[in-house]
């Protein structure tokens, strides 16, 4: 057996990557073309990055696909994200087809309606598959979903005395998912711009200067085989 599959049988694999897709604008800039081109690519490379991780056995993706701050952006850009969306929600049958669970996180109301409906479709078309769950993050900030929890936890009646750590992750957007062990973000950002702040507590964080249109397999499994040599303490010896 060569060294190649020895290292792929015997590494561990993170349980949850968790991936902020950054970099299509300043993709499509590149090529002059407009910012939207460079979403319509991103939005491909999710698929394909999606089955990659189903493939070799990643129970869970969470990928950022739209902040609480996105909305920002000019309406041009951010009605052509939400049409990408809709185009991807609406064809669900190639996920199903690959046994990839699809769920999201983040704050629904804040969405048009018709996608409200396709969402909770996608959720219910896809809850029996057993392959990947791939958690999409859309109108999603974390301390958007901090202060939700809290409101939660308000009315729940729960008295402050016995508010834990777990309390509160058990009000987060999706309490069943573990944490994520490795957090990609390409495009030579090195922040978090809201995403997953409380799970990230003890994340592997891998940066990586590729434009996410061009993120490859091939990065990912770089990424895996760094989060292979990080020595994780939390806080130990
Ligand atoms: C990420 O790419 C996609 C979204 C935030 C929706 P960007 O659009 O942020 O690309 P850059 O960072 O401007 O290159
Ligand atoms: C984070 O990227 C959000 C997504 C990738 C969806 P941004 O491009 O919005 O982040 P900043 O503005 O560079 O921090
Ligand atoms: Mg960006």
């Amino acid at each position: 057996m060569g060294i190649f599959k020895k290292n792929r049988t015997e590494r561990n694999l993170p349980r949850h990557i968790a991936i902020i897709m950054d970099g299509n604008g300043r993709w499509a800039k590149k090529r002059a073309l407009p910012r939207t081109a460079g979403h319509l690519v991103g939005s491909k490379k999710f698929k394909e990055i999606a089955k990659y991780c189903n493939k070799i056995g990643i129970q869970y993706l969470t990928v950022y696909a739209f902040s609480t701050e996105n909305w920002r952006r000019p309406k041009e850009e951010v009605d052509t994200i939400m049409d990408l969306f809709r185009d991807y929600l609406k064809d669900t049958y190639d996920i199903r087809n690959e046994n990839i669970r699809v769920r999201f996180l983040g704050d629904r109301k804040g969405m048009p309606d018709d996608l409200v409906e396709l969402m909770n479709a996608a959720e219910q078309d896809s809850k029996d598959c057993t392959g990947l769950t791939v958690f999409i993050a859309v109108n999603y900030g974390g301390r958007d979903e901090l202060a939700h929890a809290v409101r939660d936890i308000v009315n729940s009646g729960i008295s402050a005395q016995e508010i834990t750590e777990d309390t509160i992750s058990a009000h987060l957007y999706a309490p069943d998912c573990p944490d994520p062990e490795l957090i990609i973000r390409p495009s030579g950002e090195y922040r978090l711009s809201n995403f997953l702040i409380w799970q990230a507590a003890y994340s592997e964080f891998w940066y990586s200067d590729v434009l996410w249109p061009d993120f490859s397999t091939k990065d990912l499994e770089k990424a895996i085989d760094d989060f292979n040599r990080r020595n994780r303490r939390f806080g130990g010896v």
